[in-house]
């Protein structure tokens, strides 16, 4: 456990390395050339864990979200058995997309495929083919729909399209900036709610949105709430994984630095003044603060678009409470959100230039972009 002098003591920026040297950054194609999206798809969004939902998201038996995960349209549902399963939104018979996206509940459990009334259960079992009958040696046991594989950790329902997936802890524990669900344990995120969601549209590519999250190089001039609110952002540096304090006597993520919510239970007191942002790779990033937690979780819609959906999770107690009010840490994240996404469609723009083709430079300060691109790299594999 990091002691509260510790943390004190990250009010002075860490160190410098000496044994840093400025590493290319990736290739400038690699944020918008199409033939680099197709390979994402293939190998890095088609075989790792990505976060696809909150498990709350689906209370009852037949509630359902719709997700498109790097162009794949996947369908979560809840089954009769109250599992959570994930099952790919296309039909048996001739490939119809058989749910629109967003979220809803399947009547009676079943699923019916729009073109011709074909019907599955929240298993995905095939039970009805109307005017297709077993004498014509029509097996529907062997046509059910294709699924993926599912874990919840943490209450964030992640899926792997592999068909032999990675053990999903191992997955986590390889995470460039370490087993995040692990390490915020404490925050007992599977027993928070979210009480507000914002959807952002983003004209960037999904590793420019990660990069820009993963670096406060950018904080001084693009962000001068911010950089009030936490003072080690001033000069450049991000957190490590103890997070990085707040400003004398500020709490919470709110333009007055504080709230009138209590503290998550279970929390240490020197969690009060820390704020601890993370990336889980690929697509999750987590804000941990001392009231709340605050989830990006990213949809790559292609090589320069990303759907960002911003969840703010309270306690269900706080939430039940007569003056609750999420707005002071909305607004401030809101803020510097979109903030971010500004400099981060301006960066997609500068990168197809002809004169970025090669691609630019880190400094060590964007260390942590470099990490993210390392393990970019391990997925991707051989270009
Ligand atoms: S394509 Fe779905 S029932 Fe025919
Ligand atoms: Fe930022």
């Amino acid at each position: 456990m990091t002691t509260t002098a510790q943390r004190v003591a990250q009010r002075t920026p860490p160190p410098r390395d000496p044994s840093w040297r400025p590493q290319p950054t990736l290739p400038g194609g690699d944020y918008h050339l199409a033939s680099v999206w197709e390979r994402e798809r293939e190998r890095l969004f088609g075989r790792e864990w990505v976060c696809v939902a909150r498990d709350e998201e689906l209370q009852s038996p037949g509630d359902y979200v719709v997700r498109d995960v790097a162009g794949e349209s996947v369908i979560v549902v809840r089954d009769a058995d109250g599992i959570v399963r994930a099952l790919f939104n296309s039909c048996a018979h001739r490939g119809t997309r058989l749910l629109d996206e967003g979220a809803g509940h399947v009547r009676s459990g079943a699923i019916v495929c729009p073109y011709h009334a074909w019907t599955y259960d929240t298993r995905g079992r095939l039970l009805g083919t109307p005017n297709v009958h077993r004498d014509e040696g029509f097996d529907r046991a062997s046509h059910p729909l294709s699924s993926l594989s599912l874990q919840v950790r943490a209450g964030f329902v992640f899926a792997c399209m592999a068909d032999e997936p990675p053990p999903i802890d191992a997955y986590f524990a390889s995470n460039p900036e370490g087993d995040l669900i692990r390490s915020a344990e404490r925050w007992h995120m599977q027993d928070l709610r979210t009480a507000h969601r914002i959807v952002y549209e983003v004209e960037a590519n999904w590793k420019i949105v990660v990069e820009n999250y993963s670096e406060c190089l950018h904080c001084p001039g693009v962000h001068p709430e911010l950089v009030q609110l936490v003072p080690l952002f001033r000069t450049g540096n991000v957190e490590d994984d103890d997070g990085a304090e707040l400003a004398d006597g500020a709490w919470a993520f709110t333009r007055s630095g504080t709230t009138n919510r209590p503290m998550l239970p279970g929390l240490h007191p020197e969690d009060r003044n820390v704020y601890l942002g993370n990336v889980l790779y690929p697509t999750l990033m987590l804000n941990l603060h001392a009231d709340c937690v605050m989830s990006y979780r990213l949809e790559p819609r292609g090589e320069r678009h990303t759907t960002i959906v911003s969840e703010f999770l309270f306690h269900p107690d706080t939430i039940a409470r007569g003056d609750f009010d999420p707005s002071d840490v909305v607004e401030f994240w809101d803020l510097v959100s979109r903030q971010d996404w500004a400099v981060c469609e301006r960066a997609q723009l500068g990168v197809t230039s002809k004169a970025y083709a090669s691609g630019g430079v880190y400094p060590e300060k964007d260390r942590s972009v470099w990490d993210f691109n390392e393990r970019y790299r391990r997925s991707m594999g051989p270009r």
